[in-house]
């Protein structure tokens, strides 16, 4: 029996690791223990504990409650609480999603206590060094042990780094499929909202290039206001982060349907729904094509290029003239999704790669 310290913090790792969690419990609880590790990086009800009810996700045995703070100060507590659980405890390595903060910490930690670092989500690259997140995935991906490479992309981006990535497909795309039909039956978000199918566009946007920058934030909300004043609803399940930048925005947002975060299953009924999703979200890009609805990237770069290729998606950075342009072109396209991330089963084929290492 392998025992496993899964290390999470942010929404969509908490998201992810239900992909993981639910193919340990169902098929090799012989083969696995894992026990879960919250570093407290997203700690608002809406950020964090519904996922874990929602999506069934074993609770944390450990909450390090680092909160919010900077870069450093986040990353430095969350590697002091990492290192004293890896300290008391014997685990045979630690699995670790995405590129975010508490992903950075848990790799630092680990690898100076020689515990094998199992990477989901590896190999993704914007070539962006201004992005927190890209820093993250080339330490993290540098110093663990076994590389989950999501689409051949990330593998070949692994190789020209001289490292070997393990295509596994996404576990977000695992995640559509178990939970898609679960939205339908559980969430009245359209109905609740008043909302027509096809007739409202969803966006969301939490990026500090876009959220800390008055330029980049007033151009996204400006246009999202144009979209709403032609008579579409414009809804925005508004990330703190965007609450707080926005605060004194108050005639830019008027007109638009801002709520707080939402829960995945009414995530889902509205990216399903949406004519047209505007985000500058990872996970957000990629589950409107997972559902065939075309995509505006409200960022210079995505790393998920397969998007852009297929014509699912078109990239408008924060410039007002091109999200308008995009927007348009793709109002009213059906998406065809092509599957270029994996066959459903990533989560499994990544934990049979753990039991045999
Ligand atoms: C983090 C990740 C980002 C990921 C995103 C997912 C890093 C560097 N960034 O960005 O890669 O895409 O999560 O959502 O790790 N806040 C609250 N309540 C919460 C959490 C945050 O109010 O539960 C507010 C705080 O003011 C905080 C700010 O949001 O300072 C930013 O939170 P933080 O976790 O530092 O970064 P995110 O922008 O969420
Ligand atoms: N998400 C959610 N409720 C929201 C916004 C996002 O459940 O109000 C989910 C979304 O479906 C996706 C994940 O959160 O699975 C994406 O997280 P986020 O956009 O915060 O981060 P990123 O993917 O950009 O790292």
């Amino acid at each position: 029996m392998k025992r496993l310290l899964t290390i999470l913090g942010a929404r969509p790792q908490i998201i992810k690791a239900a992909a993981i969690s639910r193919v340990i419990r169902n098929r090799f609880n012989h083969e696995i223990e894992e026990v879960i590790l919250h570093t407290g990086q997203h700690y608002d009800a809406n950020m964090s504990s519904v996922f874990f009810r929602e999506l069934n996700i074993p609770q944390p045995q450990y909450n390090l409650n680092v909160g919010s703070g900077s870069h450093a100060e986040q990353t430095g507590q969350m590697m002091m609480g990492i290192e004293r659980v890896l300290q008391s405890n014997q685990f045979d390595g630690v699995l670790v999603y995405g590129d975010t903060n508490s992903t950075l910490a848990a790799a630092l930690a680990a690898s100076k206590l020689q515990v094998p670092i199992y990477h989901v989500e590896a190999g993704l690259r914007s070539f962006n060094p201004s992005m927190p997140e890209e820093i993250n995935r080339i330490v993290c991906d540098r110093l663990s042990s076994l590389l989950f490479a999501p689409t051949q992309t990330a593998v070949t981006n692994l190789e020209r780094e001289g490292l070997k990535g393990i295509l596994t497909g996404d576990v977000m795309y695992d995640n559509a499929l178990f939970f898609s039909p679960k939205a339908d039956q559980k969430s009245d978000i359209i109905e609740r909202l008043g909302l027509t199918p096809k007739q409202f566009v969803l966006a969301t946007i939490h990026r500090p290039a876009n959220t800390d920058n008055e330029t980049n934030l007033r151009a996204i909300f400006n246009a999202l206001q144009t979209i709403a004043q032609s008579g579409t609803q414009v809804v925005v399940p508004m990330h703190p982060r965007t609450k707080k930048a926005t605060a004194h925005l108050v005639t830019t947002l008027s007109g638009l349907r801002i709520i707080e975060p939402v829960s995945f299953y009414e995530m889902i009924r509205l990216e399903k729904n949406a004519s047209v999703v505007l985000t500058d979200s990872g996970g957000v890009q990629k589950e409107a094509f997972f559902y065939g609805t075309p995509t505006v990237i409200l960022r210079p770069e995505t790393e998920w290029v397969e998007i852009v290729e297929a014509g699912a998606g078109i990239i408008a950075d924060a410039d007002y003239n091109r999200i308008m342009t995009a927007y348009s072109a793709l109002a009213g396209t059906k998406v065809h999704f092509p599957p270029l991330f994996g066959d459903g089963n990533a989560a499994q084929y990544i934990i049979e790669q753990i039991v045999n290492q």
